[in-house]
């Protein structure tokens, strides 16, 4: 989610742990892994208390002194996602992902399916921002979201984007991947990892309407989004991938 300010963060003061932070950490300590990507990492307050030995950060705006924080297992990109995954990925496949960018819905595609290529049936992608607070904070333009909100009377800086149409393609379009989406506590995030079967029956099965989705269809499809608890989506990525990773490496 997006609301802060962009003010960077004073080097001196040490990252506070996220809930994405407590997600990721779960996860990694379940599954033992190693190497890990964030796309869209600001401040770096999930990247920088994240307990991974391999961390690999993108974003083209770092607010904070990467210098400062890079090292031999720490590798910092101001760079695009897209001119990430063109010239700077390297080969090695990640072991979790985190998704959380620029939140356009044809944004996400691209960083999920070069996700997708950069990582393997042990691999877990967690997807940042599938949950927009109100009407307003889906609209795919930061700023008219946050001048829509204001003008009809509401206040905040909430922006999701239309990320959450994300959810509807994997639905319909990535029968190879489970997913669950993590309700109920913090921001609603999407954690996603390769399966095969149930075979799922397509809802829309159509590009251009899971394109064209609106907040209020998000609401009358809300099933789709497979809501769970943390705990319950980090058991199911957990126990589907674990056996995978002696194979995988
Ligand atoms: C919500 S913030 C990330 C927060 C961070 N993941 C955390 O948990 O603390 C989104 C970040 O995405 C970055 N961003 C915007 N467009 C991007 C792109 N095309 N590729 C990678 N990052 C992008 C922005 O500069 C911003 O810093």
């Amino acid at each position: 989610m997006s609301g802060d300010t962009d003010a960077p963060v004073d080097p001196t003061q040490p990252p506070r742990p996220t809930h994405t932070t407590r997600r990721v950490n779960a996860l990694a300590a379940r599954i033992g892994a190693r190497r890990y990507l964030e796309i869209g990492v600001q401040r770096g307050h999930t990247f920088r208390t994240v307990e991974i030995a391999e961390r690999v950060g993108v974003d083209p705006r770092f607010l904070f002194d990467t210098e400062a924080v890079a090292d031999a297992t720490t590798t910092l990109h101001a760079m695009t996602s897209d001119r990430f995954f063109a010239e700077a990925a390297g080969t090695k496949p990640f072991d979790i992902v985190f998704i959380d960018g620029l939140h356009v819905f044809e944004q996400v595609v691209r960083d999920l399916t070069n996700t997708l290529a950069w990582t393997g049936w042990h691999s877990a992608i967690l997807i940042d921002d599938v949950m927009p607070t109100d009407v307003y904070s889906s609209i795919p333009v930061q700023r008219d979201a946050l001048r829509f909100r204001r003008e009809a009377g509401g206040r905040g800086g909430q922006w999701h984007g239309d990320v959450f149409k994300i959810a509807f393609l994997i639905h319909d379009f990535f029968p190879s991947l489970d997913y669950r989406t993590i309700v109920g506590t913090d921001n609603a995030q999407t954690l996603a990892w390769r399966a095969a079967g149930p075979m799922r029956k397509p809802i829309f099965n159509s590009l251009e309407r899971i394109s064209r989705l609106t907040w209020f269809d998000l609401q009358a499809h809300m099933p789709i989004l497979r809501g769970v608890s943390e705990e319950e989506a980090i058991e199911l990525c957990a126990a589907a991938i674990a056996p995978r990773i002696a194979t995988a490496r």
